[in-house]
């Protein structure tokens, strides 16, 4: 019989699941977790009435979620606890899902079902110059409705409310072609330092012009982007001083029509 019990994730959790999450060596800051948590239908375990498991499950409308944050507690691994996280969150939702494996995690989600689709490369560093970024400029309230729905399209589903959230807590840039909006990114605080993602651009030139912009104010800063799209921006990020760090799978289960097509994400977790 299992030695843990599942609950719903509160925001009680957050102190506990930032210290689980710290423990395996993830940048999560608690305000990162809290952020993911309003977005997200979540599950912890408790064993010996501490958490030792996480898991959250975000839904971008009627069609497709993300589950995100598994952990188990180094210490619980190996008894069926991961399993019972991702059942949980499977079992209450008749979603495609998409989410990006790790080492670890990729035996399990294999199991359940989950195929590979697209990869993500991370990129990571303290910047120490921005490239040059003519063309691109920050985004203005009647832009919104234009980047939701390149946003949404790109990843492919609903995630108004995540551009709501970027856009007050966050910075977003634009290219624009006369007076539509063609491409965008978005930049935010995020664990060590700054994210930059999501980006969605028409070409490789776009996204580097979206990206530098970000750049241009955080020299000196962490500075992460992890690209989905199959560009090969490591040499030019790496002139930055944002080095490839990790390769990972991004996974899918169910009829979902097409791998994400954006360059880059908004985070490893949401997509
Ligand atoms: C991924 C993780 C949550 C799994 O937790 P866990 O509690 O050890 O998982 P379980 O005990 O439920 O095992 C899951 C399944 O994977 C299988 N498995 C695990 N490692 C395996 C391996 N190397 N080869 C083959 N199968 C393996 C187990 O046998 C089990 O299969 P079963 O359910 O059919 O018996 C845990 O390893 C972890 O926290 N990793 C670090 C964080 C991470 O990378 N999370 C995933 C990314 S979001």
């Amino acid at each position: 019989m299992a030695d843990f019990e599942l609950m719903h994730f509160q925001e009680g959790h957050l102190l506990s699941a930032t210290a689980l999450s710290e423990a395996i060596g993830w940048p999560h800051r608690q305000s990162d977790w809290k952020m993911l948590l309003a977005f997200s239908t979540g599950v912890v375990a408790k064993r010996n009435g501490q958490v030792a498991g996480t898991a959250l499950r975000s839904d971008f409308g009627p069609d497709l979620a993300s589950i995100h944050m598994v952990i188990a507690s180094p210490d619980a691994r190996g008894r069926g606890l991961g399993r019972a996280l991702m059942t949980s969150l499977l079992g209450a939702t008749d979603r495609n899902i998409r989410l990006v494996s790790t080492r670890s995690g990729r035996p399990l989600y294999e199991k359940l079902g989950f195929q590979d689709v697209a990869r993500l490369v991370q990129h990571q560093g303290t910047l120490t110059a921005a490239p040059e970024a003519i063309g691109a400029q920050d985004a203005q309230p009647r832009d919104l409705d234009s980047i939701r729905r390149l946003e949404s399209q790109s990843y492919g589903g609903d995630r108004s409310a995540l551009i709501e959230w970027l856009a007050e807590n966050g910075e977003l840039a634009v290219m624009r072609s006369r007076s539509d909006v063609t491409g965008f990114a978005g930049c935010r605080r995020f664990g060590r330092g700054y994210v930059i993602g999501p980006v969605v651009a028409q070409d490789v030139q776009d996204t580097k012009t979206l990206i530098a912009h970000h750049l241009k104010g955080l020299v000196g800063q962490f500075v992460r982007l992890d690209i989905v799209r199959n560009v090969d921006l490591t040499p030019w990020l790496a002139d930055a001083g944002l080095f490839m760090t990790n390769q990972s799978p991004v996974m899918e289960r169910g009829t979902i029509p097409a791998a994400p097509d954006r360059m880059a994400v908004f985070s490893q977790g949401l997509g």
